[in-house]
């Protein structure tokens, strides 16, 4: 089986001289293509920072990092924008949705970019909307949801455009405990039914048994268990 993503030994520090944190210090990760990969560890231990160099909106300070064989370092901001916006998709944290479009305009946001006709991908986003349980919500505007709500529409953006690599940083931290499993499940579902590789970032234990390798992250390092 092929890796979709290969760390080593990443380091990334933010800031400088005493204000600075030492994020991450020395990681290495190997993700199996068609897998579920979840990473876990505490607030502040680097989870984020280590996703984000591997969607390519950070860069790590040292180290390397192959995504879907690119090697991150070897490709200009132009070129690992283009293979970000086709080959990843990326569930923000804080869902980041456009606040002055509609949840179905924030959807097709990916796939205008990967050249689908607006029609068509306004089609797409209503279905996943449907999928997703907010058929009725089409139309509305992220500020007229419920942070559940608008979780969901983030992860149907993160889906829309059918990336290869879909990382999501804690997807169910605003979903009740139905409603959670049910989006689990379906993710769970797109590893097993297409190759994607999905990473999930998450502090909700109730996830645990959707995965197919769990990393624990401690303080900037990888560590057995947290
Ligand atoms: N933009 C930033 N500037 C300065 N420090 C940051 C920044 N982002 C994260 N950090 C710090 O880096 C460490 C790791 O953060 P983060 O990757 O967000 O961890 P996690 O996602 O596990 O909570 C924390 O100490 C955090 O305060
Ligand atoms: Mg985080």
């Amino acid at each position: 089986m092929e890796d979709a993503i290969v760390c080593k030994d990443i380091m990334k520090t933010y800031g400088e001289g005493s204000n600075s944190v030492q994020a991450l210090r020395g990681v290495s990760l190997t993700v199996p293509s068609g897998t579920l990969q979840l990473l876990m560890g505490p607030s502040g231990s680097g989870k984020t920072t280590l996703i984000s160099i591997m969607a390519g909106i950070l860069t790590a300070d040292s180290g390397s990092c192959s995504v879907l064989g690119t090697n991150l370092k070897e490709v200009s901001d132009k070129e690992k924008t283009q293979f970000r916006g086709k080959n990843i998709g990326f569930l923000f944290q804080a869902f980041n949705l456009i606040p002055s479009l509609t949840i179905e305009d924030n959807i097709i946001i990916p796939l205008l970019l990967n050249g689908v006709a607006r029609k068509e991908a306004i089609e797409r986003a209503k279905a996943l909307l449907a999928e997703f349980g907010l058929g009725d919500k089409v139309g509305k505007m992220p500020s007229e949801l419920s942070g559940g709500q608008e979780q969901r529409v983030a992860i149907a953006r993160a889906l829309a455009h059918t990336p290869q690599l879909i990382v999501c940083d804690e997807p169910t931290s605003f979903l009740d405990h139905h409603t959670g499993m049910k989006i689990m499940e379906l993710l769970q579902n797109m590893v097993k039914t297409s190759k994607v590789t999905l990473i999930v970032v998450t502090h909700d234990p109730r996830i645990t048994q959707f995965a197919d390798n769990i990393k624990y992250l401690d303080d900037g390092l990888i560590v057995e268990k947290s």
